[in-house]
């Protein structure tokens, strides 16, 4: 059986029945430092609102209704805003992890919530493009036990390595290793028997990927691979962010949340652009922002309130909701806390992060000595 290019009959396009949506969102967010201090990373603005949405969107569009999503870390940013999800026609749930459960724990941790005989998992960090009715019918075809999402990427030693067999057959789950024997790994979506779900062990910490995956080959259970090459992307550290952001605004990024047309920037509602500022590579100013005369920004996202005066320059980098970046500052690939002062001229590079309210002088920061 071919996994990758598993062809759909008519009947597959139709809505997904029999499959509720679960996803994991209890993770701090470390490496989106100091942005995660008072958002979860899947409710930071990205492309204009919170990754989530866009997540949602794609849900959704499959036809699937109730999703439960498995909160800890600020679990109450995601139901202050989503509500019960009547907004984007879904039934959303919530179920509050005390202290976090890992990925496993989380996923058994809903299963009270659960209605239908399949359940699709995912991560609360991953743009993806894969087609969410395609891998159900890969689960479905193969009949699984657990159907795993699986993309190529370049350097596979961050992820979950997942070599398979000639019928798509995961052999092993290796998660972050050093010299994986593949460049395929686990994508962060998967397809649960419902069963299957419900045998992970209950009451402690569970990591699914060096547990469960691990745990349910050595017992010869059926996990099936499905190997995907459209988008696909972990938001989980600045540069990512930021690409996946202008990915989303630039159309290169599956979503039907973008709050505006495609094109080389997205500015929302009651923000200022002077004339001859430049916004370009899938830029976002959030509400309320001001970019100043002459300043140029290039794949940046600037969260709602931020202040750019004139002549700065910013590239691949994020702006804190109401941080103030004065005259002629220099800003490449970095993170600016929410409510943080950049002085004029200060020249801030290669993945520096400045924490929420720190206030850097005029000068006060420079990579070059000619300040
Ligand atoms: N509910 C709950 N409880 N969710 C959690 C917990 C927890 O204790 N810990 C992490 N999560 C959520 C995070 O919020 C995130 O959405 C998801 O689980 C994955 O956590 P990450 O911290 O983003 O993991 P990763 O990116 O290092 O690795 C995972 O994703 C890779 C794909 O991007 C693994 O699944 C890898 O195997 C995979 O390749
Ligand atoms: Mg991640």
């Amino acid at each position: 059986m071919s996994v990758t290019a598993t062809p759909l009959s008519q009947a597959d396009n139709a809505p997904l029945t029999g499959v509720d949506a679960v996803v994991l969102v209890g993770g701090q967010g470390t490496r989106l430092r100091p942005l995660t201090l008072s958002a979860p990373k899947p409710m930071l603005p990205t492309a204009g609102v919170p990754f989530m949405t866009h997540l949602f969107s794609r849900i959704k569009a499959a036809g699937i209704n109730h999703v439960v999503l498995g909160t800890s870390y600020k679990a109450e940013v995601f139901s202050d805003y989503f509500g019960d999800g009547s907004k984007l026609g879904l039934e959303i749930e919530y179920v509050i992890e005390e202290e976090p459960l890992g990925t496993g724990g989380g996923i058994r941790n809903v299963a009270s919530k659960l209605r239908e005989r399949d359940v699709m998992v995912f991560n609360g960090d991953i743009l993806s493009g894969v087609d969410l009715r395609s891998v159900v019918h890969t689960h479905r075809s193969s009949e699984a036990d657990v159907t795993l999402h699986l993309v190529k990427v370049e350097d596979p030693r961050a992820f979950g390595c997942v070599p398979t067999d000639a019928d798509g057959r995961v052999q092993a789950f290796l998660e972050k290793t050093e010299n994986p024997p593949t460049d395929q790994i686990n994508a962060g979506c998967y397809v649960f028997k419902r069963e299957v779900l419900e045998a992970i062990p209950t009451g402690r910490p569970v990591s699914v990927e060096r547990e469960t995956f691990p745990g349910l080959l050595e017992a010869g259970r059926r996990l099936q691979g499905h190997v995907d090459t459209s988008y696909w992307l972990d938001l989980g550290t600045p540069a990512a962010f930021v690409k996946g952001s202008a990915d989303l605004v630039r159309g290169i990024a599956p979503t039907s949340a973008l709050p505006g047309p495609v094109g080389e920037s997205l500015v929302l509602d009651a923000a200022q652009v002077a004339e001859d500022a430049t916004l370009s590579g899938g830029s976002t100013i959030g509400a309320g922002c001001v970019v100043g005369a002459g300043s140029t920004v290039e794949a940046g996202v600037l969260f709602d309130g931020a202040r750019v005066a004139s002549d700065v320059v910013i590239e691949r980098s994020i702006i804190g909701a109401g941080a103030v970046i004065e005259a002629g500052a220099v800003l490449k690939d970095v993170v600016i806390g929410d409510g943080a002062v950049v002085g004029s001229r200060c020249e801030l590079l290669g993945g520096l992060r400045v924490w929420p309210g720190v206030a850097l002088p005029t000068a006060g920061v420079r990579f070059s000595a000619d300040g």
